[in-house]
């Protein structure tokens, strides 16, 4: 598995950074760190290197726990002298063009407000090649220094940066608006005065009135690094930071730390996917395998023990070490941090040692011991340490999720796009240096981060060596001192609790997964994303959804489009049956289109995405199907890959609907033996199964005997049944339990792309016709607070009212479409005639109360957390005079249709699941051919919009699909035909021993065919 990896160079502009004593060594230029020459060389050298950055680290203050004072971290030039690492900026990037620079800064040193304005200037004068490493300061004389009277708590410290980061967002990204700056010469106007706003913070810590007093920058906020190991730590880091540097001692502990913070990310709102994580990785590389010891025992001939125990020391300064158990001292290191391996190895002669009484160890001796010591951890060397190393590295990357890379052959015809939102200036890009944001970014108003950066690597203790002169010998002896970092995306799944001692297992044979689902459909198949949930387990489908959003093989080992777009050839896999003995094959593949596509039998999802563009399918051999469209239609793979289309066996198709609700047959890795309604569905093993798709984790039969997928509607039901170890896999975690969960089991969560939870708004009938109504409304309730607040912080709101989060072409400009603002809301109903008020506060006209019927179907949609949602809205927007009455629908009235006329409501909460932004098109077209379009819940007709929706859906040119499906839910937005809620989330919480259970990636369905109950390792 092929990762692309992306060097970040770590050095410190100072004597000794991290690997000390190094600098006494002829060969090096650390002693030259006052010089800028020296830095200039190694930003060019870099650059020509193809770094993608240089990061400059800094502590403002001593290293002196060690022997009870400062003294060997002065004698060795342990970061002290340090001098500031953002003034080296402007002559680097004066010197160079693309590569980035990020530089630390703690949020003790400096008031939010002037450090903006560094930040900013830093930011215009390197074209948007800045990046900040938020930290929150360790050395206690810095809280000494800065007039804290001793280094504030821990976590109170991460309270005042996150309070820090705020102001800062909101100098940077809404002080100026985009179009402040007009520089109109002729009239003498440089910037627009009403288009720069006071950000009026009043907080814990500061206060600050603002404007901001630089116009906005390329980047506004540059790039946000971070690097807390402490729970708290990495609760910032996922709220904000972008790019994350990780110290992980292997695979697993990098993926732990990894998949925590992509799970606190998931719940900030932010797609966990944007985050690069860098692990730090040391080399000693050499032009053969006899330069490289060389060189290798040059370090460590050189290596200071003393050095590293100053260093070391900072950390404990308050503890003892005492032998711990292995447990207990993983527990230890957790708590520490990945940081905490940066000394040497502890040895014996660590045991139960309080080191602020330690001696200074000052003799050679002792550092050779040491030294000897550190080897143990010390970078690879020579051949065959190196192909050791070389086999890490990709397992770190595996963990990591690698790169962007294309894993498999690209398909023929329009280039699938990934799932969810890419990091923004990674994308398309193979080698992007620097950090400027690209010119699509919007740029206003952000708030959580949700750029990656271009990336960078780690490590570099300082200066190159001054025999440096090309990059081509330079390069290894640069790698010599340096680390390097992998950079990651991809990745919904955000596994945690206590499965360590799981991590290795290897898959065992056998055991029936007892799975906690919520909800129950009518029939086993059909149109209802909970029955593509089932039919994903015994049926397979042509093609398959990747992580990064790649359409891979599946029943369809290959395809291929006709020039024009409408004619697609399928190759089939050979030898693969049904699970009644028929034969798959193109005949069987023809049948499912055309029962799919029949009146008589439709699948109205399939209808919904397909069938305005299907025209006919046809065999052309055994293993090669033909399928027809009527026009382009670039999101037909994404579509596939869904668990609606997954392929039938025709021979039970045949039987009729009524058959098939019951008792469907696919060629998938379980069969439906017996479904006992209202209660489970009893899966049993496919024995014969061959055709997982290429992103299964194995090939052949479930190493699970069978599921008994339970119904267990009630959520604290379904998590007691967890706890009580009844079930081993629950979905849905209700979120007031999530944190615990997290805690105990595995957990994933997954946020599905497609349309979110939303108002539909009813724009044919009742006090919803009028557009400025429903833009009223949106204004009316803090809609953002209540999703949070209701939900736990466990699951994202999503302002925007067409397309959730995590899909692709979602227009990150409408995240907070409608904001709370009563006065605006006010104004609005003024405006549309509603001016008068009954004794209860609520608005009239003519006669009329402003009352909205919104209907909500419980328990399908809304859960009892989203209840409570519903609940505050409608308290709060009683402020601007709405009279909201709040209906149920339950599961049955919701499939008979009981609301889905204009006539029964003025607004109904739907979502919509979909791999694709096409899915506007299924919720936003009016008409059907022969009947109204009864996903289009808002009743709203404009041919505009169809129009340009149908132009994204065929191009075939990305650019112009994206701006097609923005300026479609722009329009959505602006006639407020659909107010954003939540997105609809899947989280799955499993026992320690159940391993390998994932989510899929077009719908968010559990995957149970790689799962295993694993044993216990020694
Ligand atoms: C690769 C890496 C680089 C770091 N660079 C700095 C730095 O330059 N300045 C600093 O004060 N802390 C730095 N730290 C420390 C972290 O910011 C953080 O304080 C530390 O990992 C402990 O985490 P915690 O604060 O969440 O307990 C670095 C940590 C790592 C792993």
């Amino acid at each position: 598995m092929a990762a692309r990896l992306r060097f970040n160079a770590f050095t410190m502009n100072c004597v000794s950074h991290i690997h000390h004593g190094q600098w006494r060594r002829p060969d090096t230029r650390q002693l030259d760190y006052l010089d800028l020459n020296t830095w200039v060389d190694l930003a060019k050298t870099l650059e020509r290197g193809k770094f993608d950055a240089i990061f400059l680290a800094d502590v403002i203050g001593t290293y002196d726990v060690y022997g009870g004072n400062r003294d060997v971290a002065v004698e060795e030039g342990l970061q002290t002298p340090v001098n500031d690492p953002s003034l080296l900026i402007p002559a680097l990037a004066y010197a160079t063009k693309d590569i980035g620079f990020a530089f630390t800064q703690s949020i003790l040193q400096e008031h939010p407000f002037n450090y903006a304005r560094r930040l900013s200037t830093l930011d215009h004068i390197t074209n948007g090649r800045v990046g900040w490493n938020v930290v929150t300061s360790y050395l206690e004389d810095t809280g000494r220094n800065l007039g804290y009277g001793g280094l504030p708590p821990h976590d109170e410290r991460y309270e005042r940066a996150d309070e820090y980061l705020d102001v800062i967002y909101k100098l940077l990204e809404a002080s100026w608006d985009d179009d402040a700056v007009i520089k109109d010469t002729e009239n003498g106007i440089y910037a627009d005065p009403a288009k720069i706003h006071n950000i009026d913070h009043v907080g814990k810590y500061f206060d600050v009135v603002g404007p901001h007093v630089s116009e906005p920058s390329p980047q506004r906020t540059p790039i946000l690094f971070q690097a807390g190991a402490s729970t708290r730590g990495r609760a910032f880091a996922a709220k904000h930071a972008e790019a994350i540097f990780i110290a992980g001692r292997n695979p697993q502990g990098a993926k732990a730390h990894v998949d925590e913070v992509k799970q606190n990310a998931a719940q900030y709102g932010r797609n966990p996917d944007d985050i690069l994580f860098y692990q730090g990785l040391s080399f000693v590389v050499g032009g053969t395998e006899e330069e490289a010891k060389r060189k290798k025992a040059e370090i460590d001939e050189y290596a200071s023990t003393r050095g590293y125990a100053a260093h070391f020391a900072r950390r404990h300064r308050h503890r003892r070490l005492p032998v711990r158990p292995r447990r207990a001292r993983r527990e230890h290191r957790d708590e520490q941090g990945p940081g905490h391996r940066q000394g040497p190895r502890r040895g014996r002669a660590r045991q139960d040692v309080d080191l602020r009484r330690a001696r200074p160890l000052g003799d050679r001796h002792a550092d050779r011991r040491h030294a000897r010591a550190d080897r143990r951890r010390a970078p690879a060397v020579g051949r065959r340490r190196r192909r050791r190393r070389e086999r890490h590295v990709p397992r770190h990357a595996r963990v990591l999720r690698g790169l962007r890379r294309r894993r498999h052959p690209r398909p023929a015809g329009p280039r699938p796009r990934p799932a969810r939102v890419r990091p923004r200036n990674a994308q398309g890009k193979a080698h992007r240096r620097g950090f400027r944001a690209p010119p699509e970014r919007p740029s206003s108003r952000r708030r959580a981060p949700s750029r990656a950066p271009a990336g960078l690597a780690l490590h570099l203790p300082n200066p190159p060596e001054r025999t440096m002169r090309t990059p081509k010998t330079l390069l290894p002896l640069l790698v010599l001192v340096a680390g390097l970092a992998l950079a990651a995306c991809g990745g919904s799944d955000s596994s945690s609790g206590n499965a360590d001692e799981f991590a290795d297992a290897k898959p065992v044979k056998g055991g029936t997964i007892s799975y906690g689902h919520e909800q129950e459909p009518p029939c086993l198949i059909g149109g209802w994303v909970q029955q593509a949930y089932i039919q994903r387990q015994f049926s397979d489908s042509l093609v398959s959804q990747v992580e990064e959003g790649e359409i891979v093989p599946w029943l369809a080992t290959d395809w291929k489009v006709s020039e024009d777009q409408k004619t697609w050839t399928f190759t089939l896999k050979d030898g693969v049956k049904f699970t009644d003995g028929t034969p798959f094959d193109a005949e069987a593949v023809k049948t499912n289109f055309e029962t799919w596509l029949n009146p008589k039998s439709l699948n109205p999802t399939v209808d919904a995405y397909i069938g305005e563009y299907y025209k006919s399918s046809k065999v052309i051999d055994d293993t090669t199907f033909e399928l027809t469209l009527t026009k382009p239609y670039s999101p037909l793979l994404s579509a596939l890959s869904q668990g609606y289309f997954g392929i039938l066996s025709p021979k039970q198709l045949a039987k009729g609907p009524e058959a098939n609700c019951e008792q469907p047959i696919g060629t998938g890795p379980f069969i439906v033996k017996k479904w006992n309604r209202g209660k489970n569905i009893e899966f049993v093993k496919n024995p014969d199964y061959n055709s997982a798709p290429q992103n299964a984790k194995h090939q052949g039969p479930a190493y699970v005997d069978g599921i008994t997928w339970k119904f267990l509607g009630d959520q604290t039901l379904r998590y007691g049944s967890l706890t009580s170890g009844e079930s081993n896999v629950i979905y849905n975690v209700p979120t007031v339990n999530w944190k615990d969960a997290k805690g105990k089991f595995q957990v994933q969560q997954y946020i599905t792309p497609g349309r979110p939870v939303t108002f539909s708004l009813n724009t044919a009938q009742g006090v919803f016709t009028d557009k400025k109504v429903r833009q009223a409304f949106g204004y009316a309730a803090d809609r953002k607070a209540a999703v949070e607040s209701a939900f736990n912080d466990v699951i994202p709101y999503n302002g925007n009212g067409s397309l959730s989060q995590s899909t692709p072409d979602y227009d990150e400009s409408l995240a907070d479409a409608y904001p709370h603002d009563v006065a605006k809301a006010n104004q609005l109903l003024d405006e549309a005639g509603w001016t008068e008020k009954n004794a209860e506060g609520i608005r009239t006209k003519n006669g009329k109360t402003l009352t909205a019927k919104v209907v909500y179907p419980a328990g399908s949609v809304v859960s009892a957390e989203g209840v409570t949602l519903l609940q505050n809205v409608q308290e709060q927007a009683k402020e601007a005079g709405f009279d909201i009455k709040l209906v149920p629908s339950s599961p049955s009235e919701t499939f008979s249709g009981k609301y889905s006329t204009p006539d029964s409501y003025d607004a109904i909460t739907w979502y919509w699941t979909s791999p694709t932004a096409g899915v506007l098109y299924i919720v936003w077209r009016q008409n059907l051919k022969d009947r109204p379009n009864g996903n289009n819940s808002s009743f709203y007709n404009n041919p505009k919009l169809e129009d340009t929706i149908e132009a994204a859906n065929s191009t075939q040119d990305e650019a112009e699909q994206q701006k097609l499906y923005a300026e479609a839910q722009q329009l959505i937005n602006e006639e407020a035909a659909a107010i954003g809620i939540y997105t609809q989330t899947t989280s799955l919480a499993s026992q320690p021993e159940l391993r390998d259970v994932w989510i899929e990636n077009s719908q968010g369905e559990p995957v149970f065919h790689d799962a295993f109950f694993a044993k216990k390792q020694p």
